[in-house]
């Protein structure tokens, strides 16, 4: 059966499309000249885990410092957004900021979570039910890096997009994800968390962590593998390697074969040299000057910027 005519009647058939599509996007990536494998395959349950492992860090800032902007502004970005929005957020990732936002406020309208999760999407959005019993929750289960459609409610769109992912994308992959932002969102906005330019040393502690959460958090993506794909990586075979790209004002993960090896992905040999790596994650950073040009690139017209003392972190109002 060709793929466009597969019907999803269950969630057993829209698991194994998921896992045909980490099969798929393993293969093509495993086979480019550099090695890739895309990021969006990290967050299973042992890498959400991971992930949550990592905000508290002492040298991973980012959660942390975009918390407290979040509750330190909740006013002034509350007054900037109006009332009677609906919060559509990007990705359910983190309760705690979409309730700081929400808790702020004047009579929302709705939060519509989108994630490609349904199981974390609907624990999530009881929570939130429960924390906010006056706002309705429409969970939406949906890759937010395709385009999307939205039943409309007649309420003021405003996006909600915390965390930095935006800096998983490329430069030329955000500006598409903001311009097709841009036209969901017109007549709202778009409350955008990006992470910001700065010294090399403190970028680089936040992705080498002593501890070796960051570390496991990026082979978990060949234990994954291992499980999902039937493949043998050797973890101790394979090396965290995270380093900040100056030209490219990016943070590059890599996992480096420590020696010269054959490795088995789905019934296909992939062969490694010693030293050969396979790239998992860009993570860009901006400045905020350069942040407001990609959003007016995209369409949107920049307002407020809040960020904190040692501007580690920037948040960012955009109306569309
Ligand atoms: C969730 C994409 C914002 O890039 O900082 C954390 C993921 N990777 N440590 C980031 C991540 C390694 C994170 N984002």
């Amino acid at each position: 059966m060709s793929s466009a005519g597969i019907l999803f009647r269950s969630p057993v058939e829209r698991g194994r499309r998921i896992e045909n599509e980490f099969a798929a996007a393993v293969l093509t990536g495993l086979r480019h000249h550099q090695k890739e494998l895309p990021c969006k395959f990290f967050y299973d349950e042992e890498g959400s885990r991971l992930f949550d492992l990592i905000c508290a860090l002492p040298e991973y800032y980012p959660t942390r410092t975009e918390t407290k902007l979040l509750r330190e502004k909740a006013d002034a970005i509350a007054g900037a957004i109006g009332e009677n929005a609906e919060l559509i957020e990007f990705g359910a990732g983190s309760l705690a900021k979409a309730g700081i936002v929400l808790g702020a406020l004047k009579n929302p309208r709705a939060y519509v979570p989108i994630d490609i999760s349904g199981d974390y999407l609907h624990g999530m959005a009881k929570k939130l039910e429960r924390a906010f019993p006056h706002v309705p929750v429409y969970p939406v289960v949906a890759d937010f890096t395709k385009p999307l459609k939205l039943v409309s409610t007649g309420a003021r769109r405003v996006g909600f997009f915390p965390g930095s992912t935006i800096g998983n994308f490329t430069r030329a992959e955000a500006l598409a994800f903001l311009r097709r932002a841009a036209s969901l969102l017109k007549g709202g906005g778009l409350l955008i968390g990006v992470d910001l330019v700065k010294d090399p040393a403190i970028l680089h502690a936040a992705y080498n962590d002593a501890a070796g959460v960051t570390e496991a958090f990026n082979k978990n993506i060949l234990a994954r593998a291992n499980k999902e794909l039937d493949a043998n990586f050797d973890l101790d075979a394979f090396a965290h390697y995270a380093f900040y790209n100056p030209p490219h004002q990016r943070i590059e993960m890599h996992l480096m074969s420590m020696e010269k090896q054959k490795v088995s992905v789905a019934g296909e040999c992939i062969a490694f040299a010693e030293g050969e790596t396979i790239h998992t994650e860009n993570s860009h950073k901006y400045t905020v000057e350069g942040f407001r040009e990609l959003a007016i690139e995209a369409g949107f017209t920049p307002r407020e910027v809040w960020s904190d003392p040692a501007r580690l972190f920037s948040m960012h109002w955009l109306e569309a």
